[in-house]
C-alpha cells in the first residue's frame, strides 16, 4: 500500500499504523505520476493531510489520473478534500477552524464503518472542509461543525474522511483503516516479522549471489540485525568487522566483541582505529564536518580492512527508512534536517556495493525482526546511538580527555536509569558534553570545569521527541553522582527541549 504524502505531520503515521495492520506500506511522494504509481502495483492508496488549502496556489496535488486507476483509494483530511476537488465536489474554507476531539455520526450503511456503532469521537484537525462530496458518492459521516465528514464511493473504491483515523484519539480509528485494508482493499494481513526476514533474506541471497560480503558492527540494534540477516542469508560469505573508533560509550567495545564473536559465531574481525579517527577529528568543531570525517573515515577503515579479506564487493548498512526519509531521500516533501553519515555521507569514491536490509523498516519494526532472529533482549532494546558516537555529543574539540569525561558521566547516567527501570521507556538518554566552563566552588577551592547536561526523550520514532519526565530524586542522584566521581565537572544541567524545535542530538 503506498501512502501519498502531502506534507502532513501524520504521514509516516499513517504508514505506520497500515503496518501495524500487518500490510505493507510505503510513504511517497505526492508527486508521483499515475503510471508510476500503477508500475508498483499497489493494493491501496492512501492520501495523507497536509497544511496546505487545496485551492491555494502551489498546493501540492496528486496526478488527476491516479482516482482511474481502479485502485481502493481512502483520503484522509487534506486528501479527502483533494479527492472531492478532483473528482467535482467543493472545498470550501470555514468560519472557524475544527481541531481536536469531536463527535460524529456515522451512516450505517456505510462500507467504511462496518458494523461500527454510529456515534463516535474522532480527533479533528482542519480549517476547510468538503462541501459538496463528488457526484455519485455519498455522504457517510457527519459533525456539526462538518456536515461532510466522510463520503464513499464503493463502486469506484474511492473514500474519504476529514478525521484522521491514524491517531490514538479516534479511538476505533485503527479498525477503519484495517477495514479498508482487509475488506475493500482485499490486502492480507501477513506482513510479520517472520515474512519480513523470508523476504529479506531471498533478497540479499539474489543480490550477493556467491560473493562476500562484510557488515560494520556498530553494538546498535540495526547493525546487528542487518548482520543477522545477512548472515542467515549467506553464512561465512559474510565477515562482520567492528570498527573501534574510540567514540564509543564505556564497555561498548568489549560487549560487542562479546556478542557477536562467543554468541553468534559470525565471523568477526575487531579493528582499534582509535588513534587514525581521533587524529582526523582533532581541532574540528563544526558538526556536519564532524559527521562527514567519521562517516568517510569509517568507509575507509572498511575498505582497508576488506582489501586484506580478498575481493569482497558487498557492504552491509543498517540505514533504516526514518534514515531514508528524513535525509530527503525518497520522499519529496520532508526537508532535509542533518545528513546521517549512514546515508548522506557516504565518499563519492566508495567502492563497495551496498546491501541495506532495514531500508524499509521503522526502528520498532528493526527490534521485533531481531527478536524473531534471537538477538539478546539487552541488544534489541538498546538505545539508537549515532554512528560518530560521542563526537557529536561533545560540543566542540573532541580529544581523549573529554571522551574519558563524557563515558564517565554517560555512564552514571545509565546506570542509574537502569536502576530505575526507566530504560526501556525511554527511547534515548544520554550526556552531552558542552564547550563551555563554569566556576563552582568545591571542598573550598574555586573550580572552573566544564557542565555535563542530561538529554531524556521519549519518541516513537526519532522524528518528533518530548523530553522525559525524570523523577526530581533520581536526576538528584545523577547529579550527584556525576559532579562528585567524574572530575572535570562541576555542574549537572537537564535538557528541557523537545523535537522540534530541538533534535535529540546536540549536534
Ligand atoms: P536528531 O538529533 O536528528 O536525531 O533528532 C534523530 C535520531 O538519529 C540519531 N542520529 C544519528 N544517527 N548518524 C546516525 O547514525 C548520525 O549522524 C546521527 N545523528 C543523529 C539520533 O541519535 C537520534 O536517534
Amino acid at each position: 500500500m503506498l501512502v501519498l504524502d502531502f506534507g502532513g505531520q501524520y504521514s509516516q503515521l499513517i504508514a505506520r499504523r497500515v503496518r501495524e495492520a500487518r500490510v505493507y506500506s510505503e510513504l511517497v511522494s505526492h508527486r508521483l505520476s499515475a503510471e508510476e504509481i500503477r508500475a508498483r502495483r499497489p493494493l491501496a492508496l492512501l492520501l495523507s493531510g497536509g497544511p496546505a488549502s487545496v485551492y491555494a496556489e502551489g498546493a501540492p496535488l496528486a496526478d488527476p489520473a491516479i482516482f482511474e486507476l481502479g485502485v481502493p483509494t481512502l483520503g484522509i483530511c487534506y486528501g479527502m478534500q483533494l479527492m472531492a476537488r478532483e473528482l467535482g465536489g467543493t472545498v470550501e474554507s470555514n468560519e472557524v477552524s475544527e481541531f481536536g476531539k469531536a463527535d460524529v455520526a456515522l451512516e450505517s450503511s456505510g462500507v467504511l464503518f462496518g458494523d461500527l456503532q454510529t456515534d463516535q469521537v474522532v480527533w479533528m484537525s482542519h480549517r476547510d472542509s468538503v462541501t459538496a462530496a463528488p457526484p455519485g458518492a455519498s455522504v457517510t459521516a457527519s459533525s456539526e461543525t462538518t456536515p461532510i465528514a466522510a463520503f464513499e464511493d464503493p463502486e469506484r473504491g474511492l473514500y474519504g474522511v476529514q478525521f484522521h483515523p491514524e491517531v490514538v484519539h479516534t479511538p476505533q480509528g485503527q479498525r477503519i483503516l484495517e477495514t479498508f485494508l482487509y475488506e475493500v482493499a482485499g490486502a492480507p494481513p501477513s506482513w510479520t516479522p517472520a515474512a519480513v526476514i523470508e523476504e529479506q533474506v531471498e533478497r540479499i541471497r539474489t543480490q550477493v549471489g556467491s560473493e562476500k560480503i562484510i557488515c560494520g558492527l556498530s553494538g546498535g540494534v540495526d547493525s546487528a540485525v542487518a548482520a543477522l540477516l545477512v548472515h542467515k542469508a549467506v553464512g561465512d560469505q559474510l565477515t562482520c568487522v567492528f570498527v573501534d573508533h574510540g567514540l564509543l560509550r564505556e564497555n561498548e567495545a568489549e560487549q560487542v566483541v562479546e556478542t557477536f564473536g562467543s554468541h553468534f559465531h559470525v565471523p568477526l574481525v575487531h579493528v582499534d582505529a582509535r588513534e587514525r579517527f581521533l587524529a582526523r577529528l582533532s581541532g574540528v568543531s563544526e558538526p556536519e564536518e564532524k559527521r562527514r570525517i567519521v562517516g568517510e573515515e569509517f568507509i575507509r577503515v572498511f575498505e582497508d580492512e576488506a582489501g586484506t579479506l580478498g575481493d569482497v564487493r558487498f557492504l552491509v548498512q543498517g540505514t533504516l527508512y526514518s534514515d531514508v526519509i528524513e535525509s530527503g531521500g525518497e520522499v519529496g516533501v520532508a526537508a532535509k534536517i542533518k545528513s546521517h553519515h549512514n546515508v548522506g555521507g557516504l565518499p563519492a569514491d566508495m567502492r563497495m556495493e551496498l546491501v541495506e536490509p532495514l531500508r524499509s523498516l521503522f526502528k520498532d519494526e528493526v527490534r521485533r525482526v531481531g527478536e524473531q532472529l534471537g538477538l539478546p533482549e539487552r541488544m534489541v532494546w538498546r538505545h539508537p546511538f549515532p554512528g560518530p558516537g560521542l563526537a557529536i555529543r561533545i560540543i566542540g574539540d573532541v580529544n581523549e580527555e573529554r571522551l574519558a569525561l563524557l563515558r564517565h558521566a554517560d555512564a552514571i547516567l545509565l546506570e542509574e536509569i537502569r536502576r530505575a527501570d526507566l530504560y526501556r521507556e525511554l527511547w534515548q538518554c544520554f550526556a552531552v558534553l558542552p564547550a563551555i566552563r563554569s566556576v563552582g566552588v568545591q571542598g573550598d577551592e574555586r573550580t572552573y570545569a566544564y557542565p555535563v547536561v542530561i538529554r531524556a526523550v521519549t519518541s516513537e520514532d526519532a522524528m518528533t521527541a518530548d523530553w522525559a519526565r525524570l523523577p526530581y530524586q533520581l536526576l538528584d542522584t545523577i547529579s550527584s553522582r556525576i559532579v562528585n566521581e567524574v572530575p572535570g565537572v562541576n555542574r549537572v544541567a537537564l535538557d528541557l527541549s523537545s523535537k522540534p524545535p530541538a533534535t535529540i542530538e546536540w549536534e
